[in-house]
């Protein structure tokens, strides 16, 4: 491998505004004196940046406030000088309707404060669902050098002497509830035990999905992405990412010098071995076209037909985030998939994928599976096409009932998520175990935001019959916490006239996930008939970023990525990045 030449002092980035002898450099030291820095602190050293999504609502970054001390430390201990900037926080447990549709905006956010501050590099602190791709998309664009520093997943949840898992036990306990098998106090006890630390979902979960792939990517420390958030390991990995995006800087290694499509390739593959979630086939996309690299939703039905599921972690298995670290962690992990890994790709370290798993050992074989006993042979995650999603759509075929991966039954439709809330649980509702519940109105614009609203409910009548598995389908999103037949991402939207905007009660619907389709028997000509008289409904927003956001999202299946942010427009009518005075 090529060792980057060293940059010297007066090509930081920092220098236009700290290093020159003219007016505007008088300000910026002036007030960064005002501050109490002697110029000593700062000039000629690198200015790195940590984003930190740290706030009081987002209770999966509350030990923030410490990390981004121990990141300071790092910093300085390498000769460079820490600047904390503060970035929208997208606490997933709070934010309506949904992060999602906040995501392009932390993004935007991360990419012009690296843009418009003295920045030669940054940390970018985040775990919680949407703070990882954003912060991610935004330095891609950037494209300073930057190193992610994972949240890290909180401890087990504790309930009655069992493990609980985040999302995943919340959907089991609360069926069991509606289907009067646990009492009031139970559910209370369970409320109280689920989340007992700082952390993000330790389930296999979007967060834990998220950022197990910007470690797979190259873009964090190795092993990074598994330590517990309350672990004293996690602090030292905070001051060591800190240290690291220092020598960065002075190498300049940048993400362009990270991602390739083979890394995007390990990415997915990574994910797919983990059972993760759905939710990351957006935001790879989103990520990968942000980089230049053309990665569409077939690539990972591709990879997902090769790829078994080797992490024995809910919802699609057993254990715990605590207990795959105690297990050796994503680096023993990927030692597992072998020859399904590119291992010659760079990473943040200097050094490459394998060089960096080398020497890491399994430590329990049941919560990391080898090759040769996988918790499910192949499909974590499948690709469906067919008349009712001509753009795909998504299952999790690792997590729902087996017999369902083939089926057919009559439609049950919503149009929208208040129509399902209100008939949802009605004696009334004709619905068996046999039918097939459509959600519209859900997707990108629809929704808006694309929600995980996407393991829809199942009817309580059917839920004291013991059913807990059936045929659903929306152009939502689902939690990765989530279980179920649930198609997901169904593309086109219905709000932009897709064709799940056409179904009727009682038409007949197929699922085959082995043929990887998806179809409504109903003809071309009724279709067409249909589509003739549909009218799109009114635009959620009138004002404000809402406006925005509808104007300008794309469909899941290229990442819900604004059109404007995409690379390729961008430096095309950009030409790089302008000039700063
Ligand atoms: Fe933050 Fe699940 S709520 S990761």
């Amino acid at each position: 491998m090529t060792q980057s030449p060293r940059k010297k002092p007066e090509e930081l980035r920092s220098h236009r505004w700290y290093g020159i002898k003219d007016l505007r450099a008088f300000g910026h030291r002036s007030r960064t004196a005002q501050m109490g820095y002697h110029r000593s602190d700062y000039a000629g050293k690198p200015v790195i940046a940590i984003i930190n999504t740290w706030s009081d609502i987002n209770p999966c970054h509350s030990h923030f406030k410490q990390r981004v001390e121990e990141v300071k430390r790092g910093i300085w201990q390498a000769g460079g000088f820490p600047v904390e900037m503060p970035a929208i926080s997208l606490s997933e447990p709070f934010q309506k309707p949904t992060t999602m549709l906040y995501r392009n905006l932390l993004a935007m956010e991360c990419e012009e404060l690296l843009r418009s501050y003295p920045t030669d590099g940054c940390v970018l602190m985040g775990g919680c669902d949407k703070t990882t791709p954003a912060l991610i998309m935004g330095a891609i664009s950037m494209n300073l050098p930057a190193i992610f520093m994972p949240a890290g997943p909180m401890l087990r949840g504790d309930y009655n002497g069992e493990f609980l898992g985040s999302g995943s036990d919340t959907w089991k306990y609360w069926a069991e509830l509606r289907a009067g098998n646990i009492t009031e106090q139970d559910w209370q006890n369970v409320e109280d035990g689920i989340a007992r630390s700082p952390g993000h979902c330790m389930t296999m979960g979007t967060a834990s999905t998220m950022t197990s792939a910007a470690e797979a990517l190259g873009l964090t420390l190795p092993g990074a992405a598994s330590i517990p958030a309350p672990d004293s390991r996690h602090a030292q990995m905070a001051t060591l990412t800190g240290k690291r995006i220092v020598d960065m800087v002075w190498e300049d290694l940048k993400p362009s010098d990270i991602l390739t499509a083979a890394s995007f390739d390990n990415a997915v593959t990574t994910v797919l071995a983990l059972g993760g979630s759905t939710n990351s086939i957006v935001h790879l996309i989103a990520m990968a076209r942000r980089a230049g690299i053309d990665l569409d939703i077939e690539r990972f039905d591709a990879l997902a037909r090769k790829t078994p599921v080797l992490a024995n972690l809910r919802p699609s298995g057993k254990y715990l985030m605590e207990d795959f670290f105690y297990a050796g962690g994503l680096r023993a992990f990927l030692t597992q998939l072998g020859g399904l890994l590119d291992f010659t790709q760079r990473t943040c370290n200097g050094r490459t994928l394998g060089e960096n798993v080398e020497g890491a050992k399994v430590f329990n074989a049941d919560v990391i599976r080898p090759l040769d006993n996988p918790v499910v042979a192949g499909d974590g995650l499948a690709v469906l096409k067919g008349n009712l999603a001509p753009g795909g759509a998504v299952i999790k075929p690792a997590a729902m009932e087996p017999q369902l991966r083939k089926h057919k039954g009559p439609a049950v439709v919503f149009k929208d998520y208040n129509d399902m809330a209100a008939r949802i649980d009605d004696e009334a509702l004709p619905v068996t175990k046999d039918s097939v519940i459509v959600l519209q109105s859900a997707g990108p614009q629809g929704a808006p935001g694309m929600p995980e609203w996407g393991q829809l409910p199942i009817p309580k009548k059917l839920l004291v019959q013991g059913v807990r598995d059936m045929l659903r389908i929306s152009d939502a999103r689902m939690s990765g916490t989530s279980y179920g037949a649930c198609v997901l991402h169904v593309t086109p939207e219905s709000h932009v006239g897709g064709p799940l905007a056409l179904v009727r009660d009682g038409d007949i619907i197929e699922l085959d996930v082995d043929a990887r389709r998806i179809d409504m028997l109903v003809s071309d000509e009724e279709l067409a008939q249909r589509k003739a008289v549909w009218k799109q409904p009114a635009p959620k927003f009138t004002r404000g970023y809402g406006v925005l956001y509808l104007k300008h999202i794309q469909q899941a299946d290229t990442g819900c990525d604004f059109d404007f942010l995409e690379t390729e427009k961008a430096q095309a009518e950009q030409g790089g990045e302008p000039e700063i005075h």
